[in-house]
């Protein structure tokens, strides 16, 4: 059950697509506090959990921290931050009370969940104008799905994109791409996806090709799809100011671009030097922005990132004005430490400064204009529905690849995220596995981290155990920073154990897009937490670092440097594959309880649950050649095994489960399935 309740008069957000009227009275379970903003008091019970918030650092429960959702680009995920990319305002509290809570408001929200007080949660927004709707469900699985069902179905990429992708910034022509796919032919080592960075532009320049470094753009883009490698450029929000730029031209003609209060432009440094921000919240803008994908389409693109969308700022014009005005008072140079210590912050705090965001406004669809902090959470939400709603005029019979840094609930319908620039550090493997679910609960299904690691020097171990993660999440993508450690594949010495690993992910394919596409058509999670599926033991709730992964699986990855192992709590009995490749499978079957599972650096381990079926395909280099009439079936118990399958040919927009799924069902060494494919036992 959801109710719905408004305070003032907030802006819509369109994050919710149900209708659902709205209540009188108060808020149940929570105290109302109208003094400054809003502000809400909820007394937690000794052993309450709460969780949600979707992007965010920490834990899977989130007591004991204080976060804030407002859209960051902070490359630095480290604990003691609040914010990160995505601004998922969405907690579900289990304990003495069970409730989900979704706060519809666009501006900054702190949540001090049993930070300043142990047992208190204080949820506090500035302004007292948004919708608020509490969910009540049975079990934590009920709730998500509720909430899920209210804010619309999750945004479905095509099939190719659940391939493995290569990333770095830093390919800086068409040879450099064409050495990547080399590479990885020559290796034999699986791809579907080369991604490109802000270097294929000119100067960084939206919808722009640096013609030099890409002659032949189209030629070069089917020559890669020739080979089974599809193409993957950035875009990024900030549009060059350059006189001759027609994006530039037609931006400004049109009013497209966000402007200060008088009408004046607003001026911010990103990579291309000076650029405007185009206006995403004003509905022709984002029409016009997103037909701009069309360029590249023409030329054979069918996948996209949006990046820089929070909007990242490194500097504005204004604020770099009156940092220089301060600089001039230090020039004494005897300074004591506290003038010492606000001279040096005054450069530093240049980049993303808070003051930059109140300094530019939009026009909305009703002509009102919106200072943009008041809705800065809603800028790179709209950014990537400018894309898709685009993609959806120009492709409208296939689906095209689009994933967003920045985001919001509502989002989740129009695109996927990354979860942006992580470091190459154990920690952050750790934080991938965490995030998942917490993301999943907020809609957001296709997604990932950049594997290996971002920012910093990658080892080989960790790039190792990272892709044993990343083969099970939908977005696979080993992407790193210019100037770092190279960590394609076949930089490394273990390219075998890397190359099974990969063999193992086009594998899973059946299976992780069937479950996939099942939780994004039912509004479910493909990645729960151990206490969401086993609610009434108490050790499953405490257990952060292991997933189930759909319906038929548990994962249990290795996250620290040296391990040969680790330990693994099983709920009930279940089976154990300890896979070395696709050729190499060992099973096991494990009690219920604690077990130390020694994993090698190259093998993988899952658990199958008991009357469950994993399929299996056999390997494959492209998504495309999978073949899911081929399975190998897993499945655990003396007693009948069955899983719902879904298949469809990875592009259709029509996207239903009927006809689209069969059941298997394996009893007594017997299979049974309305499908004509062919089947073993294994
Ligand atoms: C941002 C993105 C990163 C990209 C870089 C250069 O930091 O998050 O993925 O490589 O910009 O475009």
């Amino acid at each position: 059950m959801i109710r719905k309740y408004r305070y003032g008069n907030p802006l819509n957000t369109e994050a919710v697509v149900t209708k659902i009227s709205l209540e009188q009275g108060s808020l149940p379970y929570v105290k109302v506090d109208e003094v400054k903003g809003l502000q809400f008091t909820y007394e937690l019970g000794e052993r309450d959990r709460i969780y949600g918030l979707g992007e965010a650092v920490r834990g899977i429960n989130k007591r004991g921290w204080i976060y804030v959702t407002k859209c960051s680009d902070d490359p630095v995920h480290s604990e003691d931050k609040q914010s990160l990319y995505g601004a998922h305002n969405f907690l579900m509290i289990d304990g003495k009370e069970r409730f989900g809570i979704f706060i519809d408001y666009p501006g900054f929200i702190t949540y001090d969940l049993g930070y300043q007080k142990k047992n208190q949660i204080q949820i506090h927004m500035e302004e007292a104008n948004a919708d608020i709707y509490i969910i009540d469900g049975e079990k934590l699985k009920d709730i998500v799905h509720e909430f899920r069902k209210m804010i619309g179905q999750s945004y479905i990429p095509p099939k190719w994109a659940f391939g493995y992708g290569q990333s770095r910034w830093s390919y800086m022509d068409e040879q450099e791409i064409r050495e990547v796919a080399n590479q990885y032919e020559a290796l034999q080592l699986p791809l579907d996806s080369i991604y490109m960075d802000i270097d294929y532009m000119e100067r960084y320049k939206d919808f722009t090709l640096n013609e030099e470094a890409f002659p032949n753009f189209p030629e070069f883009v089917s020559e890669m799809k020739e080979r089974g490698i599809r193409l993957v450029p950035i875009i990024d929000a900030g549009v060059k100011v350059e006189d001759g730029y027609d994006v530039y031209e037609e931006g400004v003609e049109n009013h497209y671009f966000c402007e200060k209060e008088d009408g004046s432009e607003f001026r911010a440094g990103v990579w291309p030097g000076i650029v405007h921000f185009p206006d995403f919240l004003n509905p022709n803008a984002r029409h016009w922005f997103g037909m701009k994908y069309k360029r590249l389409m023409d030329a054979g693109i069918e996948g996209f990132w949006n990046d820089m969308n929070e909007p990242a700022i490194f500097y504005s014009e204004d604020q770099l004005k009156e940092v220089f005005e301060k600089l001039s008072k230090y020039q004494n140079p005897d300074m004591g430490v506290n003038e010492f210590w606000s001279f040096k912050d005054l450069v530093l705090t240049i980049q993303n400064n808070p003051k930059d965001y109140t300094r530019f406004y939009h026009t909305m669809g009703d002509g009102s204009k919106v200072r943009h902090d008041k809705v800065h959470n809603l800028y790179g939400y709209n950014m990537t529905r400018a894309a898709k709603e685009a993609f959806d005029l120009i492709e409208p019979n296939k689906r095209t690849l689009i994933f967003s840094r920045a985001s919001y609930v509502g989002m989740h319908r129009y695109g996927g995220i990354w979860t942006g620039d992580n470091q190459s550090i154990w920690s952050h493997l750790l934080l991938n596995l965490k995030m998942m679910p917490s993301l999943n609960m907020c809609g957001f299904l296709f997604t990932g981290a950049d594997i290996g690691g971002f920012g910093g020097n990658t080892t080989e171990d960790l790039l190792l155990r990272w892709l044993a993660l990343g083969i099970f999440t939908p977005l696979m993508r080993n992407h790193s920073a210019i100037g770092t450690r190279r960590q394609e594949a076949y930089q490394f010495e273990q390219v075998e154990a890397i190359r099974n690993l990969l063999g193992i992910r086009y594998g899973l394919i059946p299976y992780l897009y069937s479950e996939f596409m099942k939780a994004a058509i039912k509004d479910e999670m493909m990645f729960l937490p151990l206490g969401f599926e086993y609610e009434d033991d108490a050790m499953a709730a405490q257990v952060e670092d292991q997933l189930l992964v759909g319906e038929s699986i548990m994962i249990a990855p290795v996250y620290q440097q040296n391990a040969t192992g680790r330990y693994v709590y099983l709920p009930e009995g279940m089976r154990m594959l300890r896979m070395k490749s696709l050729d190499k499978i060992e099973s096991v079957e494990l009690q219920a309880g604690h077990h130390y599972i020694e994993v090698a650096l190259d093998e993988v381990i899952l658990f199958i649950r008991p009357g469950k079926i994993l399929p299996m395909a056999t390997g494959a280099q492209r998504i495309d050649q999978v073949d899911d009439t081929m399975l190998s079936l897993y499945c655990y118990g003396e007693n009948r095994s069955s899983y719902e399958f879904y298949q469809d040919d990875g592009f259709t927009t029509d996207i239903t489960l009927e006809g689209r799924t069969s059941t298997i069902t394996v009893e007594k060494g017997i299979v049974n399935s309305d499908r004509n494919s062919s089947y073993t036992i294994a």
